[in-house]
């Protein structure tokens, strides 16, 4: 990897690479090194990549088990790895902002970490670019880790042993209605607000459109601690801003940053980027 060039993003996470051509058959050490910067700097950009829905499969499994997609799992009963991001439809045509499809994804514009709301959330997602808008469509990415490490120790102190529930039918429909086998797939699930990084052993908390409340508080209580611990971790300066562009290949470490879609035109625009992810090692209560 000598050729490979490395930037930094943002001063809390983020590092854009070159020179690396994940087409190619890589090493055990090439893929040691990708997980290292995973754990180490949470999101990583691979400009210029290209790779098609097989190259991003075979990339994908050299990360760890493919998730299956959670709508056409719980609504059709299907497994396929991947998840269709934007307006452009299979055949080609491109879906307005009053259609469905454009409205139910809507929901990813807010702050979220995905498959948060599933027993065993993810480990990282995986998105390859093909179709952007001239305006809009950037993503947004925060670190929870850095905002823990912000946190006072009287803070950190009373969130340790939380556990939190984290509901899709809560979060999604508030933009869209939820099919209902898709809805009974996803019962809501309790998750660990403290996680910790086992390779680096650093903590972050754990949150996100999805969190409804924390176990065994006061639903106002609850609610007002998740919406202080957004609010800290989302401030502007501790925002990084990905401009997305055809070719892109970027991976993101669920477990500690959210992120959320800026939103564009899907009535003047096409944009098409198709996503994988990686299951996480257990449910966050095994942690
Ligand atoms: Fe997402």
């Amino acid at each position: 990897m000598s050729s490979t060039e490395c930037k930094q993003l943002h001063k809390d996470f983020g590092l854009m690479v070159t020179g690396l051509s994940l087409k190619d058959d890589l090493s055990n050490n090439e893929v040691l090194q990708i997980k290292e910067w995973i754990d180490n700097y949470s999101l990583v950009v691979f400009p210029s990549q290209h790779l098609n829905d097989q190259s991003h499969l075979e990339f994908t499994k050299k990360l760890g088990e493919p998730e299956p997609n959670h709508v056409s799992l719980g609504r059709d009963g299907v497994v396929n790895y991947f998840g269709t991001i934007g307006n452009v439809q299979p055949d080609g045509s491109v879906a307005g902002n009053s259609h469905k499809q454009t409205r139910f994804l809507t929901g990813n514009n807010m702050w979220h970490s995905d498959s948060s709301f599933r027993k065993v959330p993810s480990f990282v997602s995986i998105m390859s670019v093909y179709e952007v808008p001239e305006h809009g469509g950037d993503t947004e990415y925060v670190s929870a880790r850095a905002a823990y490490s912000r946190l006072s120790s009287e803070v950190r102190e009373l969130i340790e042993p939380l556990e939190v529930i984290h509901d899709y039918v809560f979060s999604r429909s508030k933009v869209a209605d939820v099919d209902p086998a898709h809805a009974a797939s996803l019962p809501p699930v309790h998750q660990k607000l403290v996680r910790k990084n086992p390779a680096n052993k650093k903590k972050n908390y754990y949150i996100g459109s999805h969190a409804k409340s924390i176990a065994g508080w006061a639903e106002d209580a609850g609610r007002q601690l998740l919406d202080d611990l957004l609010v800290k971790a989302t401030q502007p300066e501790c925002i990084y801003t990905h401009e997305w562009q055809p070719g892109d290949l970027v991976i993101w470490d669920n477990r500690c940053l959210l992120h959320r879609g800026t939103g564009y035109d899907a009535d003047k625009y096409r944009r098409l980027m198709r996503q994988t992810r990686v299951c996480g090692c257990g449910p966050t209560l095994d942690e």
